[in-house]
């Protein structure tokens, strides 16, 4: 029987249009791609994520498999040849079909995968998700909701429960979108907070994992004694991520790229110069000027809110990115997304997020990159 719902599931992909089985097939076996080509982030949590991303596979598949009966049963029923199932069968035909059947997960997940940490991610009702709660960023969310910012971040609509664990609900940013090509820019000079850095100096970690990746990208970068040891600490691997990148040198960094098409590209490690970036985002937008107008006016909106902003002030806003969302009906906007290690500074002090950082003022540089930001795309309505 298995085997036959099986098929049953495989042949009938036609039957919801090439873009739904594109979705499938991309959500099917988009997990283990993006969690190979997702450095940091995915891979030092991959055991507990494991389970998590297999389960999550399956309730996708499952979730077709019920739409497929759903269109089938109907169809057989017309045709007169529900023998082919056996009473048994059809009872449990009938029990699937009154569950609540999830949408596809195209839309709900891709700007998650981009942002490489899926494991975090549940399906929500809809227009939402749910991310796996962090203390840190519901505190970040609830103060945003109160603030200028609150336009240009997804709407926070508190904590839920699913199965024992804590999430928080947010509004789906690509509702509105048709096929949305997505971009995810980690903004900051800086992509560690201070505090890691001084616990790293304390209590050295040593991350073999993070070694290897080093070596991956430049055999010559470890030093003579992460040599000996075959591990970096995490916050050497973080600085000099930064530094092969365009963070140390331009305040953001392209983080990965989900097209149209449903391709991701996450390979941009070591996308530097702002040549190299604009060249990205040239392709990015494939040279509309329609849609690189209307982000461009957004990045100067949000420019001027977060200069009005009593949170951003307020916080050291590391590990943040901004979402670039278009799609072909010329619908282009952008967000500010993951606050989970955005930090309230103490009472009193605030940041000017432009001047260069040095350990103990905590400057993020986020303004920096978002001039450097705006500066490249204006050169590319220039050109
Ligand atoms: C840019 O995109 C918009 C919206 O999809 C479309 O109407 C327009 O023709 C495109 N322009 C170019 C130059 O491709």
């Amino acid at each position: 029987m298995r085997l036959f719902h099986f098929l049953l599931f495989f042949f009938s992909f036609p039957a919801f249009g090439t873009d739904r089985s594109a979705a499938l097939c991309e959500q099917l076996f988009c997990f283990p791609v993006c969690l190979h080509w997702y450095p940091g982030s995915c891979s030092q949590r991959l055991p507990e994520q494991c389970p998590a991303l297999l389960k999550r596979a399956i309730q996708c598949a499952q979730s077709y498999v019920i739409r497929l009966w759903h269109v089938r049963v109907s169809a057989f029923a017309q045709l007169k040849i529900s023998f082919l199932f056996q009473k048994k069968a059809w009872h449990t035909i009938k029990t699937m079909v009154n569950l609540p059947v999830i949408s596809p997960f195209k839309k709900r997940y891709s700007w998650v995968q981009l942002a490489g940490h899926t494991g975090s991610f549940k399906a929500a009702d809809s227009g939402k998700i749910l991310k796996r709660f962090s203390e840190n960023e519901k505190e970040c969310f609830e103060r945003l909701m109160k603030d200028p910012l609150r336009s240009c971040v997804p709407c926070f609509h508190g904590v839920v429960e699913r199965d024992g664990e804590s999430y928080i609900q947010l509004d789906d940013l690509l509702t509105d979108f048709e096929g949305p090509s997505v971009m995810d820019c980690k903004m900051g000079i800086r992509t560690y907070l201070e505090e890691e850095l001084t616990k790293a100096r304390e209590k050295p970690k040593l991350r073999k994992d993070m070694y290897k990746k080093m070596i991956e990208v430049d055999p010559l970068a470890p030093t003579a004694e992460e040599n000996a040891q075959h591990a970096v600490t995490k916050p050497r691997y973080m600085q000099w991520r930064e530094t092969i990148s365009s963070s140390a040198n331009l305040g953001f960094r392209i983080e990965g790229i989900k097209k149209a098409d449903g391709t991701c590209n996450t390979n941009f490690k070591t996308t530097k110069t702002q040549e190299q970036v604009l060249q990205v985002f040239v392709e990015f937008i494939e040279g509309n000027t329609t849609i690189l107008k209307k982000y461009l006016k957004r990045l100067q909106e949000i420019n001027v809110i977060l200069e009005s902003s009593d949170f951003f002030k307020r916080h050291e806003v590391v590990g943040s990115s901004l979402l670039f969302v278009h799609d072909g009906s010329g619908n282009a906007n952008v967000w500010l997304i993951d606050f989970g290690k955005t930090t309230l500074l103490p009472d009193g002090q605030t940041l000017d997020h432009r001047i260069p950082w040095q350990e103990g003022n905590r400057e993020d540089g986020y303004l920096l990159g978002l001039d450097n930001l705006i500066g490249i795309l204006e050169s590319i309505t220039e050109r």
